[in-house]
Parts: C-alpha cells; sequence; structure tokens
C-alpha cells in the first residue's frame, strides 16, 4: 500500500474549529441547517478578497482586473466580486443578464464566446457591452444588428494569435481555432473596415486557461504585448482596450503549487515600461476566472453508506459528479487525478484508512475519489471537495438520472 498523504494538505485557506472546517465562520452541520439541505456547494467572501488583493499587489496598477462569470456565475458571488474588480466578461445571454442585474457598469461587461446568436447580439448590443467579435459574419451581424437596433454596436475584437500559451490546462490560441479571427487575417481587414458604423475598442487576445508555470504567462505576456504593439500600429482606429487575456491557475492535484504572481508582475512592469502602447488612451484588462473564486469554494455531501468490496472500501454519499462533473475528472481532465478532499469534522485527525469515495449515479463514472486516505469514516460524517468555487454546478449535468439540483451559499 501507498504512504499515508493527508489528502487535504495545503487547504489552508479556510479556518478550522476543533478540527471542524469553517467555511465563512460557520461549520458544516450549521451551513446545512442555514440552507436545510444534506448537499451544497459554500462559497468564502474572505477568500475572494484574499485573491483580488494577492492580484493588486503584484500586478501593475495600470492593468484592470476583469471576472470571467463562466467560472462562477452564482449571482449573489457575482453582485459580490463586480464591486471588487473593473469589470466581467460573460459567454451567454443568461451570463449577460446576470452580470448586468450585479451592478457593474456595461461599459465594463465584455462578451466573449464563438458562434454568438442573432437573439445575444441583439442583448448585447442593447446592453451597450462590448463585444468581442469572434468571425467576420459576427462582424458583419453586428453591424447589420446596430443599424436595425439604432445603436452603435461596442466592438472589440478577439484575435486569435500565431503563438500559444505553453502549460496551459486548456489552450486556445495558436493553429487553427474556432475562437476570434487569426492575426494575420486580421492585420488585413482592419484597414478596410468603416470604423464609423461601430463604437470600436480594441482586442481581445484570450490564450488559455489553467496556468500554474509563471514562465509560461511570462511569454505569454510578451508575445501578447507584442502582437499588440503591432495590432495598434496597424489599426487605423483609436484603440481604447486591450484584453490581454488570463489563465492564471490554481493547485488542484498532489504536487501542484499556488502560481507565483512576483515574477509575472515584474515582467509586466517592465513591458508597461517599454510599449509603444499610449497608456493614457489604452485601458489594458486581464480576465480571470478560477483564479479569483475557485479555492473559496467547497462541495459538501454526507457518507450515506460504507461498503466493502474485495478489499476495498468505498464511502457511498449523496453528492456526485451530475453536481461537481470537474471533480469527477470527466470536465477536461486526461488522467483522473483526485481533487484534495477531507472528512471536515475530522480535520485533525489521522488519515488511517485508504477509501474511495463515490455518488449516487449508476456510472462508475461518479467517482469523488480514488484510493484516499482519510480518517476513519462515520455514517453520517461531511465529505467535502476543496477548490470547487469555479466550473461546479453550471459546468455539470445536472438533470442526469433526475437526482435533486444541488443549492449554494455565499458567507
Ligand atoms: C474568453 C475566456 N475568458 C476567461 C476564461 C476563464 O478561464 P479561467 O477560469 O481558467 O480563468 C475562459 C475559459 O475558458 C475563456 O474562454
Amino acid at each position: 500500500m501507498n504512504k499515508p498523504q493527508v489528502q487535504h494538505e495545503n487547504m489552508d485557506q479556510f479556518a478550522q474549529h476543533n478540527g471542524r472546517l469553517l467555511v465563512g465562520g460557520k461549520n458544516l452541520d450549521e451551513i446545512s441547517g442555514l440552507l436545510g439541505k444534506e448537499v451544497f456547494y459554500a462559497y468564502e467572501r474572505r477568500v475572494i478578497d484574499a485573491r483580488i488583493e494577492q492580484f493588486k499587489a503584484f500586478i501593475p496598477a495600470p492593468i484592470k482586473l476583469h471576472f470571467a462569470i463562466k467560472a462562477n456565475p452564482y449571482p449573489p458571488l457575482v453582485h459580490y466580486v463586480a464591486s471588487k474588480v473593473d469589470g466581467l466578461d460573460v459567454a451567454s445571454q443568461k451570463e449577460l443578464l446576470i452580470a448586468l442585474q450585479s451592478g457593474a457598469d456595461n461599459r465594463h461587461i465584455s462578451f466573449a464566446g464563438p458562434s454568438k446568436s442573432e437573439a445575444e447580439i441583439k442583448a448585447a448590443i442593447l446592453a451597450g457591452v462590448t463585444l468581442n467579435v469572434e468571425s467576420e459574419l459576427e462582424l458583419k451581424r453586428c453591424l447589420d444588428l446596430g443599424r436595425q437596433l439604432g445603436h452603435l454596436p461596442r466592438v472589440a475584437f478577439r484575435v486569435n494569435p500565431a503563438f500559444e500559451l505553453k502549460a496551459s490546462g486548456m489552450k486556445m490560441a495558436g493553429g487553427a481555432k474556432q475562437f476570434g479571427i487569426d492575426e494575420e487575417r486580421l492585420m488585413e481587414i482592419l484597414p478596410t473596415l468603416d470604423f464609423n458604423r461601430l463604437d470600436f475598442q480594441g482586442f481581445h487576445i484570450f490564450c488559455g486557461s489553467q496556468n500554474l508555470k509563471a514562465e509560461a504567462l511570462i511569454e505569454a505576456h510578451n508575445q501578447t504585448f507584442h502582437l499588440a504593439e503591432r495590432l495598434v500600429e496597424c489599426c487605423p482606429a483609436p484603440v481604447k482596450s486591450i484584453n490581454l487575456g488570463g489563465g492564471f491557475g490554481i493547485p488542484y492535484f498532489p504536487g501542484e503549487r499556488r502560481l507565483d504572481l512576483a515574477p509575472i508582475g515584474e515582467n509586466l512592469k517592465a513591458l508597461l515600461e517599454a510599449t509603444s502602447i499610449d497608456l493614457a488612451k489604452t485601458e489594458l484588462v486581464i480576465e480571470l476566472g478560477r483564479f479569483l473564486v475557485a479555492e473559496a469554494g467547497i462541495y459538501a455531501c454526507k457518507v450515506t453508506d460504507i461498503k466493502e468490496s474485495r478489499g476495498q472500501t468505498f464511502l457511498m454519499t449523496n453528492g456526485g459528479l451530475h453536481h461537481h462533473l470537474s471533480n469527477s475528472g470527466n470536465f477536461g481532465q486526461v488522467i483522473r487525478k483526485n481533487y484534495p478532499v477531507a472528512l471536515a469534522d475530522k480535520l485533525d485527525q489521522d488519515a488511517t484508512r485508504q477509501v474511495n469515495v463515490a455518488g449516487p449515479l449508476c456510472t462508475p463514472l461518479d467517482s469523488l475519489a480514488d484510493k484516499v486516505w482519510l480518517p476513519e469514516a462515520q455514517l453520517g460524517d461531511w465529505f467535502v471537495v476543496y477548490q470547487s468555487g469555479a466550473y461546479g454546478p453550471t459546468a455539470s449535468p445536472q438533470d442526469f438520472l433526475g437526482h435533486p439540483h444541488v443549492v449554494e451559499i455565499l458567507l
């Protein structure tokens, strides 16, 4: 057998009291009592604050911070984060409505995403948010709908750069991609555009997500600045805004460490000092999702059965992949690895038993943890999955097999 490994090692973002996990100062029985539910996501404001403060401490001030709400569109959380960041990025009409109702200024909301429907474009134009246009036909649709509605559409071009963001969980630029317009094509069309038909904003250069390597992000920032400078040079209209992308990752798996923002910030400082872009006229933005919210959330469920099968112990729970697809390994992982997990009221107990944790769905995919070391479990114990504040309920097949949907709370 492998050496016991404490599964929640490094999960120091939450307080605990007498070995019990506290989220927003409450233990899980108290949160459960508030909600009247035994399966839930809980998010802590204080942890979100810490990530925003970390960004502001290291990333030079002229660079604005936007929150990509796809990571967690829970309205109370979006409302909270909106008051602390400089803008929001949305990816659908529903997210647009959440963002608008969060109180965010429409001029600081951008709408990115390929294959936008006419209804989405129309809503974005009516709301006065920036459409990050992903294709030439989409640009035509924006201009036509703008004319019909009698509003100049606010438009930025999403660029598919020639370079890629190395070592990223998901690469979204470089080579042939469904996102944005290839940089070389954009250079060709920019001089031919009638800029009187749009309220031109600038460029959106988003290369990838879930990156834990500072040197890869630094290289991408160097290339992004170089590309942005060339785009500004060949663009006949003033460039008001350049979105430099995001991709800051968080540690999910054993051996991964939190991203070091210090060298990234130093490099950005040097780029700002050397750039030919007029920073008095052009705003720069970094757009982050999971970095701001993932570590602030836990998914909690209860142990409902404990069974043995041919020498292995299975803790069965009332929560599963229908609520938390990414933890099950089916949301972009090639080989399933365990998220950090714990028995939330036994944090001070030694991990003495290797167990598998599984949910209520009739599929072997419904695994919450494989061969993890936990303290001795009892029926009714709280089982928690850390790093669950991003890509949780809305990235999960909640209707699969007809089990109840999960509830959320921001504390
Ligand atoms: C355009 C865009 N912005 C932001 C994000 C958020 O990424 P993350 O949550 O890893 O920061 C994504 C992720 O797919 C994206 O496509």
